[in-house]
């Protein structure tokens, strides 16, 4: 049989199953690692035997930023430094092996804290760094939250006052209205201003369709609820379609629309039937954003592709019914930064998780009650 040289993270994964066996070894090396960070007390949680949840939380040395970043690569070791340390090891690690193995086959998160007062929060998935967070560990730490306050939405506004400027120019009005969702700001922003047409009885045929990841689906799933609009508990509850502010979304491309809730606005109109939203699957919106790119010579980030995706979904049921529509949408921002995720969906290799039930149960049990 011919030989290949592995990808490097199919490499990574064969090697992680070296050291992680099962989730008992998980345990083990967290603990190790506690020890070995001269820790006096270390609390191991767990869930379903290690499946749902390992949390291994110490009062050891702590990491500052720069080193937990560095903690995650592999051969990244505070422990040994060169061959002759070999010789007298005195720590239980040494092979800087274990957090990447574990973060590399799981869904992983590292707080940490180098002196209890400034801390960072580290989010991996398919071992992937995906978000460097201030940890709120110091009672000083604010956290601000944007994207889906109200004023942010009218701020963006302008995209919509802009838009009706131009089609307006250009002798149309939009029979459909469609953009993509995280929060909802950007959506909000083209929508409100054609919105308020339809609310004062113009244009009231005029359909505005938000578009959601299947992977994070708050407004099509979620719970139309008080809840936190972010993890670490500090804003006011806000009342949202909310999948449960402890949610942690699948990996999906479209890092902008991870997110657990929906601006309280948009979720007010969706609950009243104004707007209407959908769930997509990444791979749809992939084949959406390279018909695009194809077509138009854009390359479109994967956010707005969601959005695509739904206007050509409309532009064919057009088509089939042989009615004219305006179609207008938002292409929020363009993909070149995103070669990675193209080349993986043009190599076949793109996800589409379902839509994670079981997560989602979970992080809605954990709502404030009121
Ligand atoms: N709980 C912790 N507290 C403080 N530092 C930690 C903690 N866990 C890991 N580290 C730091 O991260 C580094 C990498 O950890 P990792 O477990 O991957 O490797 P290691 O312990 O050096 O070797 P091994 O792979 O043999 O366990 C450690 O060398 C240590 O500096
Ligand atoms: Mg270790």
């Amino acid at each position: 049989m011919p030989i290949k040289v592995l990808p490097p993270d199919l490499a990574a994964r064969i090697a992680a199953g070296e050291v992680i066996e099962r989730p008992a070894s998980v345990v083990k090396e967290l603990v190790e690692n506690a020890l070995d960070a001269g820790a006096a007390t270390v609390r191991v949680e767990i869930e379903d035997g290690g499946k749902a949840l390992i949390r291994v939380s110490d009062d050891g040395e702590g990491m500052d930023r720069g080193d937990a970043m560095l903690a995650l690569g592999r051969h990244a070791t505070s422990k040994i430094r060169a061959a002759a340390d070999l010789i007298g090891v005195g720590t239980f690690g040494f092979r800087g092996e274990a957090l990447p193995a574990v973060a590399s086959v799981s869904r992983f998160e590292l707080e940490t804290s180098p002196d209890g007062r400034t801390g960072t929060r580290l989010r991996v998935a398919g071992g992937k760094v995906e978000a460097v967070e201030d940890a709120v560990t110091h009672p000083g730490t604010k956290y601000s939250l944007g994207s889906v306050l109200n004023h942010v939405l009218m701020h963006q506004t302008v995209i919509g006052l802009e838009s009706k400027k131009q089609m307006e120019k250009a002798g149309f009005y939009p029979d459909l209205v469609i953009g993509c969702v995280g929060g909802g700001s950007s959506f909000a922003g083209l929508s409100f201003p054609f919105l308020q047409d339809k609310l004062k009885g113009r244009n009231a045929k005029t359909r505005f369709i938000a578009v959601e990841p299947e992977a994070c689906p708050s407004v099509t799933r979620g719970e139309y609820t008080y809840d936190f609009g972010d993890t670490a508990e500090t804003t006011p509850l806000i009342k949202m379609y909310t999948l449960g502010h402890t949610f942690v979304p699948p990996g999906i491309h479209a890092g902008g629309l991870r997110y657990h809730g929906m601006a309280p606005l948009i979720s007010h109109l969706c609950h009243l039937g104004v707007m209407e939203a959908v769930a997509v699957h990444q791979n749809p919106v992939f084949e959406a954003a390279v018909q695009f790119a194809r077509t138009e010579g854009i390359v479109p980030a994967p956010e707005p592709a969601h959005a695509i995706r739904v206007a050509i979904d409309e532009a064919l049921k057009c088509r089939e019914s042989g009615q004219a529509k305006t179609i207008l949408f938002n292409l929020c921002g363009h993909g070149h930064f995103d070669m990675a995720a193209y080349d993986q969906y043009l190599a076949g290799k793109l996800e589409d998780y379902a839509y994670p039930k079981e997560e989602v149960e979970k992080a809605l049990a954990g709502l404030p009650k009121l």
